[in-house]
């Protein structure tokens, strides 16, 4: 047995090939190996390979990720996403994945795990993106998909994505809370196989942003990885690849972590501000609808990953979050807004001098600016569109 399910509380084990997402003792579980596999050099050298498996950006750390046959990869490829450099900050775009935001990167472990167990049927609930990347994953596969959004409440481009690769929409009449709670309900009792993030193969797979970036700044860690939390899947996976990359020795020193949440969503942000003596949970609103989230499953797995990075959470308000979306938007790289609460946070917390001049960020960018077309059209401003009639003097009228 090279890899295991543990509890993250009690420690009590159970096989890698079990259908389970939490333990007995009710708590999240964790993909387990004896020590980290794999090694700089070889994943350095896979980056020059023509192989899928090879260009992918999550099994170019197959040793560490999962055990399994290569032939038995679901995989696009997925990763292999761009670092930008724009003053001063880097920026790891994770909505040039393939379909368009970093829930590619666990989608691929975990489905991959879904055909592993003889699953037929997938699901997930989801603010939209997890849905876009499942109903994918599943296509390739050929498994059922099923989706439980919000109703109402999920952009619209995200949900035709959804139904174009051909996955079914329950539209929930609830928040995305309620979907979560209602699809482990019905994955429990219909034996269909979850896969949100609660699901401990997704998050090996998500650990590989990290994985990546590091690679792409030659195994030199920066000083933060700042990521926005929602559910908390990602703020986990990162903890998770931190202490693993540094018990194996490819990085000297941990960066630290900081997760942001909206204001109007910021259970976890509440739970740090008293150094995490309690869980919150909440009715969430924000613009930001993939983090519009008040009860996130994955939270003590994230608490467990900033306390060993000594890492922060911060909260920054609607404005200023579209503020930095229009700062990344304009400088031609273009995010969701749930993604710019990374570069908000980061103005915030060197405005608190927590973040010191001098020190390497790296913002992670979550999903693609064309993941939410509503929250731009709504604040285009009248002079940068204007209708005009067919002629060259609307023209010159309109540049004047
Ligand atoms: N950014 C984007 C673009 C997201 O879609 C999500 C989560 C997050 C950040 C938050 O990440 O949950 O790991 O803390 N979207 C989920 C979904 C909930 O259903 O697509 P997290």
């Amino acid at each position: 047995m090279s890899e295991w399910l543990e509890c993250i509380a009690c420690r009590h084990q159970y096989a890698a090939t079990e259908i389970r997402y939490t333990c007995d003792c009710g708590e999240l579980l964790e993909v387990t190996r004896e020590r980290t596999l794999g090694n700089r050099a070889l994943f350095d050298e896979r980056r020059q390979g023509r192989s899928a498996i090879d260009q992918s950006g999550v099994w170019r750390f197959r040793e560490a990720v999962m055990d399994v046959a290569p032939e038995a990869i679901v995989t696009h490829p997925e990763g292999s996403t761009r670092l930008y450099e724009r003053e001063g900050v880097l920026f790891k775009h994770e909505g040039e994945n393939p379909t368009g935001s970093f829930k590619d990167r666990g989608m691929t472990v975990a489905v991959t795990q879904a055909v592993r167990v003889g699953a037929t049927a997938i699901a997930c609930a989801s603010t939209g993106n997890t849905s876009a990347s499942l109903a994918a994953y599943a296509a390739q596969a050929g498994l059922r998909a099923i989706v439980f959004v919000p109703a109402g409440k999920v952009s619209g481009g995200k949900l035709a994505q959804t139904l174009a690769y051909g996955a079914l929409a329950l539209q929930v009449r609830g928040d995305f809370d309620a979907a979560m709670q209602l699809v482990r309900q019905a994955c429990h009792q219909l034996g269909i196989y979850l896969v949100n993030s609660i699901n401990p193969f997704r998050i090996e797979g998500q650990k590989t942003t990290v994985w990546e970036l590091l690679q792409d700044l030659e195994w030199q860690a920066p000083d933060w990885i700042v990521v926005p939390a929602g559910n908390l899947g990602n703020t986990s996976a990162f903890g998770k690849a931190l202490r693993e990359a540094h018990a194996a020795g490819w990085i000297e020193r941990m960066p630290r972590l900081a997760s942001i949440q909206a204001s109007g969503a910021n259970p976890f942000f509440r739970s740090f501000s008293e150094s995490f003596r309690e869980r919150h949970r909440m009715s969430a609103e924000t613009i930001a609808s993939a983090i519009r989230i008040g009860d996130p499953v994955s939270y003590d797995k994230a608490v467990a990953a900033i306390r060993e990075t000594n890492g922060v959470v911060e909260q920054v308000s609607d404005d200023e979050l579209m503020a930095a979306k229009r700062t990344i938007d304009r400088y031609g790289i273009g995010c969701e807004p749930a993604s710019a609460t990374t570069l908000a946070g980061v103005r915030k917390l060197r405005a608190a001098g927590v973040i010191k001049d001098g020190e390497r960020v790296v913002c992670v960018l979550t999903g693609h600016v064309l993941k939410d077309t509503d929250a731009i059209m709504k604040n285009v401003p009248a002079e940068q569109m204007i209708e005009i009639d067919p002629t060259l003097e609307a023209v010159a009228a309109a540049l004047a």
